[in-house]
């Protein structure tokens, strides 16, 4: 099995295989943003399949960011308690689970929320209603609340944390220039437009120490016009991984970048598969720290190459796993067939039914 499935570590976090299941909202909360006993149930099932790290659907830390329904929120100490049954049911399984921080930002549910949305730019660019500017004041309460969810997530055990900052959600549109127009200090060249998500980096930093394991999602590429692009994508993974970030996973697309979207549809052929892999070698020339890919990797033979030939450190998938949470350990006992996602992304609607994620088919 070779590489894939090496036991590794990420600052201190020890993995059994180089396989990830990418964050994945899973609609299992409960109304008010806490783990449910389904979630637990789900996580159990998952961390029992097999894969080397699980991270979580992104959480809000503040509640105007929460971005749908039933969507985990940990905005409040009162989440700790549930969250940690969450992590011990993943750890007496043998897996190792870190929690995806986020802000929507433009995108936030204000029907859900009942609170204005806070925009990195104020106007109706890429949104569906009017939305406010945020101020420096507000920027510097995020900030803080991104670090009390870290706080909250070390608390409740879980392994690490990963900063959303792909996808258009809040980081992504502070570093977009399709999103970010701001003429202050938070906007305009790079070294402004990345100054929020270094801040929250510094600031876990300071608060949980060298050791705790922090990761980002990062957007290589926007595919919008005017969107960031992988020159500056690269260039913002090389200034976290100064800053003493652990690891970058790459992805790419936000919800305005028609078929580019992180979640591609119609994942067939081998030739479909891994789309984001020449942005991911890009990371990797630049990079010292591991680089995890996502986006449309199905088969077993795509994940060993990608893996084998440094494309990346780890491989990381979302859909598969919501088809078959078992298809790990299925390929580790040496039957690789491909689990059978046809990427329809018909679980997303699945999961707004209100009974959580699964497959249509
Ligand atoms: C139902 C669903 C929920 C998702 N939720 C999240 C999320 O909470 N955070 C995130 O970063 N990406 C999320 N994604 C994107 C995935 O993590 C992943 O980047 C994308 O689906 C591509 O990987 P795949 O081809 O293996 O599915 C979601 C995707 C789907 C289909």
């Amino acid at each position: 099995m070779g590489l894939l499935f090496e036991r590794t570590e990420i600052n201190g976090m020890e993995l059994r295989s180089r396989i990830v299941r990418s964050a994945t909202w899973t609609g299992l909360a409960d109304e008010t943003g806490g783990c449910s006993q389904q979630l637990i149930r789900f996580y159990e099932t998952l961390a029992r399949g097999g894969a080397g790290l699980l991270v979580t659907g992104h959480a809000y830390v503040s509640r105007e960011g929460q971005a749908g329904p039933r969507q985990l929120g940990v905005d409040s100490d009162a989440a700790v308690p549930m969250l940690a049954r969450l992590t011990q049911a993943v750890h007496r399984n043998g897996g190792r689970v870190v929690m995806q921080l986020s802000h929507a930002g433009l995108y936030a549910d204000t029907a859900l929320t009942g609170l204005p949305a806070k925009a990195v730019t104020a106007g109706k660019r890429y949104s569906r209603h009017q939305v406010e500017e945020l101020t420096s004041e507000e920027i510097e309460g995020i900030v803080r609340a991104f670090a009390a969810g870290a706080r909250r997530a070390r608390r409740a055990g879980f392994d690490g944390v990963q900063l959303h900052a792909a996808h258009g959600y809040l980081l992504n549109q502070f570093l977009s220039p399709a999103y970010n127009v701001r003429t202050d200090g938070y906007g305009g060249d790079l070294h402004n437009r990345v100054k929020p998500l270094l801040e929250i980096v510094r600031r876990i930093r300071g608060v949980l120490g060298k050791g705790f394991p922090l990761l980002v999602k990062l957007n290589c590429h926007d595919f919008l016009a005017d969107g960031l692009t992988e020159s500056d994508a690269v260039q913002v993974a090389a200034m976290l991984e100064k800053e003493g970030v652990d690891a970058i996973e790459v992805s790419g697309g936000t919800r305005e970048s028609g078929a580019f979207k992180s979640a591609r549809a119609g994942i067939v052929s081998e030739q479909d598969e891994a789309y984001f892999e020449p942005f991911a070698r890009l990371f990797k020339e630049r990079l010292n720290i591991p680089v995890i890919l996502v986006g449309g990797i199905r088969r077993y033979a795509t994940a060993k190459r990608l893996v084998e030939t440094g494309a990346a450190d780890y491989v990381a998938m979302c859909r598969p796993f919501i088809k078959e949470p078992g298809f790990v350990c299925r390929w580790r006992s040496g039957d690789t067939a491909t689990v059978r996602c046809v990427s329809d992304n018909e679980c997303l609607g699945v999961g707004l039914t209100g009974s959580g994620i699964g497959c249509s088919r």
